[in-house]
């Protein structure tokens, strides 16, 4: 039987409040020598649901395996970043430097990454990035430490802007929050797009994490562009459809975006998200028998359904399992840990995958749209996406 025992104590100052949850389902000795997990995801804020998400499938792929990994416990370190990059550098150390994680796994928003990867760089953590895409995370920062679960910018946005060219539109709006990963993200999109013919006729660039679209919104009606490319996640992008609905856009001008837009939102969003576009390294209904599986055990664990930020925890659970699985537990020899890491393929809901030499996964792509409330797959849009990795040396 399991044997669970939660402590919470606070280990910063001012809001920052640690719980330890310590879970075994093993033996005295695995007790006193758990392995360690620090997790930084915003609990709170714009990006609370993405956290939790992120939360309940690192949790689940845990769960799966008794809690316990070759013989040992599993303790997790819980931090809310609240999505602040500011708070990064402070939480980031008293896991490495006081808490000694082995893993640290985090964060959603791309400034906390930047943040949390400097600090960790030349430590004996291993951070794992379950959903941040920052280019530079495995790119120009690359680190032998660091890994991720997820994506990078550039591997979410690329692909869309060659697909809405191929649909016949010719000018674009192009908007999102104005912070690295939006940008990267509009960058990214006319990478491609502008490749293909097509051109960004205006770019709007919104405070971060502001959800007051209305002015965006009349500068795009007046404007009368082919199309809109947006990056909004989690409140932001529930509240920025509804408006584009609201505002009398939808149907006129049609909606694309990276497929956060309608990532675990579509609930909240209802009818104003059908028929929006997107490209993503996963979709609800892919048709792959793990995605069936883990979307059930999901389903019957939280009683909701789960959405992409869920498959990336859960993806970065699994190589921790399978990591320390393949070194008998050992998780004091770090360079024998990530030279297994580097090595494994990941048997996630989106489809197996192995990483690249800047450790970022070589991925799928699928261009989807909304169907009755589901994220449904139109086609393949990129097989096997690497990201270029500009800028590492690893
Ligand atoms: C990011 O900041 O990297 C990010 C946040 C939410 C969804 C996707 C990416």
């Amino acid at each position: 039987m399991n044997n669970k025992k939660k402590i919470c104590q606070s280990v910063l100052p001012a809001t920052i409040a640690a719980c330890m949850i310590a879970m075994s389902s093993g033996s005295m000795a695995a007790d006193s020598d758990p392995i360690k997990v620090g997790v930084m995801l915003p609990f709170s804020g714009v990006y609370a649901g993405l956290g939790e998400s992120t939360r309940n499938g690192l949790k689940q792929a845990l769960k799966e395996k008794g809690n316990t990994i070759a013989g040992r416990a599993v303790e997790f370190i819980e931090m809310d970043t609240e999505a602040k990059p500011a708070r990064a550098p402070e939480i980031t150390s008293s896991l490495v430097d006081n808490q000694k994680a082995d893993f640290v796994i985090g964060p959603v928003h791309s400034g906390v990454a930047m943040g949390m990867i400097k600090t960790i760089k030349g430590k004996d953590s291993i951070m794992i990035i379950p959903n941040a895409g920052a280019n530079a995370a495995t790119g120009a920062f690359c680190q032998p430490n660091v890994f991720r679960t997820s994506f990078s910018s550039w591997q979410t946005a690329f692909p869309m802007g060659k697909e809405a060219y191929d649909m016949g539109y010719k000018k674009i709006v192009t908007m999102s929050w104005n912070y690295g990963f939006g940008k990267e993200s509009l960058e990214a999109f006319n990478e491609s797009f502008s490749k293909a013919g097509g051109e960004v006729i205006k770019e709007m660039l919104v405070p971060f994490p502001k959800t007051e679209f209305q002015s965006y919104l009349t500068e795009i009606a007046s404007i009368k562009p082919d199309a809109v490319f947006v990056f909004f996640a989690g409140g932001g992008a529930v509240k920025f459809v509804k408006d584009y609905d609201a505002m009398g856009l939808k149907g006129k001008i049609p909606l694309l975006g990276s497929g956060f837009l309608t990532e675990g939102t579509t609930t909240a969003q209802g009818p104003a998200a059908e028929g929006v576009m997107t490209t993503l390294h996963y979709a609800d209904a892919l048709d792959i028998p793990k995605n069936k599986s883990f979307r059930q055990d999901y389903e019957t664990l939280y009683g909701k359904p789960a959405d992409l930020f869920a498959v990336q925890g859960y993806d970065a659970g699994q190589l921790i399992v399978d990591a320390v699985t393949a070194t008998n537990g050992n998780t004091a020899d770090k360079a024998a840990l990530i030279q297994q890491m580097g090595k494994l393929e990941i048997d996630s809901p989106r489809g197996a995958f192995h990483f690249s030499k800047a450790h970022n996964p070589i991925q799928t792509i699928y261009l989807r749209k909304v169907v009755d409330g589901q994220n449904t797959v139109v086609k393949t849009s990129y097989a096997g996406l690497e990201d270029p990795a500009r800028g590492c040396k690893l």
